[in-house]
């Protein structure tokens, strides 16, 4: 081999070091979170649906979240503008790709509130809890329920103590999702109840 080559190949080979450094370092600085999977509700439903624990997946079964799937037609169900809000994961590591390969993603699950699981769900009872990636409040929310929703609705909510109507209020939508009898059924009363 000549030396010049030598040199570009030396060039080359720090450039493919250096390349790959930068990226990584700007995907770190948008959080780990990213690189968390996503597992479906199915592997919650094993820890998250015993008397004694609280029966959350069934409480969600009755929200219109984990039927978001079904109110899209057969095109949209292939629709990246309407998957990006009705299924889990949708183009995040491990979550939904299509109804063919990942059906048991579709609508809107666990981890779209609380965060990918596949850390979480090492947890123990009675000894070590992976805590989620996030927890649920206002800004995981508006992620969907915002304008870029085509049914967007500006009076689909209405402050019940000013009257104000608005396309989502937090305090007001939260309390129907906030596993409120389950927790009642565990004595225990959602942080989110008394919102004003
Ligand atoms: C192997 C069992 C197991 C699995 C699977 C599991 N969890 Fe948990 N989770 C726990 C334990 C243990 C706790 C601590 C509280 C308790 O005992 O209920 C907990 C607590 C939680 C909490 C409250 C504390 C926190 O970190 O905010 C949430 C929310 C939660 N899990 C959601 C989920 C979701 C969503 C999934 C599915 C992706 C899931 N869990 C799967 C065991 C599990
Ligand atoms: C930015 C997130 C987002 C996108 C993108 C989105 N949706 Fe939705 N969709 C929602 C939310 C949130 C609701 C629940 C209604 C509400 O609270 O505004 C909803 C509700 C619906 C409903 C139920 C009707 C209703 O008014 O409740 C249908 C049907 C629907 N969407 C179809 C679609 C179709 C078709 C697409 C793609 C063209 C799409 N959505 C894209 C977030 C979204
Ligand atoms: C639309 C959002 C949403 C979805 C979907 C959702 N949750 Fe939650 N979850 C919440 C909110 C909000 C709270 C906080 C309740 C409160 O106010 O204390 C919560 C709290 C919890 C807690 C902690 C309760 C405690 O002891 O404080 C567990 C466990 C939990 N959810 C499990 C699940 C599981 C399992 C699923 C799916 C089968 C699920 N959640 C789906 C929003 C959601
Ligand atoms: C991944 C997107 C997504 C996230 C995140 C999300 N939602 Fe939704 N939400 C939807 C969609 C889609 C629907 C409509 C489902 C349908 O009509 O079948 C919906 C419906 C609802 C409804 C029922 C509305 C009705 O017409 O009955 C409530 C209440 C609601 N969401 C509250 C919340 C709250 C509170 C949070 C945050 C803690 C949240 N959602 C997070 C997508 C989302």
């Amino acid at each position: 081999m000549k030396k010049s080559s030598i040199v570009g190949l030396l060039i080359g080979l720090t450039a493919l070091l250096v390349i790959p450094f930068h990226v990584l370092k700007a995907g770190e600085e948008s959080k780990d979170v990213e690189k968390i999977e996503f597992v479906g509700a199915n592997k919650c439903k094993m820890c998250h649906n015993l008397k004694k624990f609280g029966m959350f997946h069934d409480d969600w079964m009755q929200t219109k979240h984990a039927k978001a799937m079904d109110v899209l037609n057969e095109d949209e169900k292939k629709n990246p503008e309407c998957l990006k809000c009705h299924t889990t994961g949708y183009g995040k590591p491990g979550g939904f790709v299509s109804l063919e390969k990942t059906p048991a993603l579709a609508g809107v699950q666990c981890e779209m509130c609380h965060g990918p699981g596949q850390e979480h769900i090492k947890s123990k009872r009675g000894g070590t809890v992976i805590p989620h990636a996030w927890e649920p409040e206002e800004e995981t929310c508006v992620k969907c329920h915002n304008k870029e929703n085509p049914n967007w609705k500006e009076d689909r909510y209405t402050d019940p103590e000013t009257g104000t109507k608005a396309g989502f209020i937090y305090k007001v939508a939260v309390k129907e999702i906030n596993h409120a009898k389950v927790l009642e059924q565990l004595g225990k009363k959602p942080k989110t109840a008394d919102l004003k």
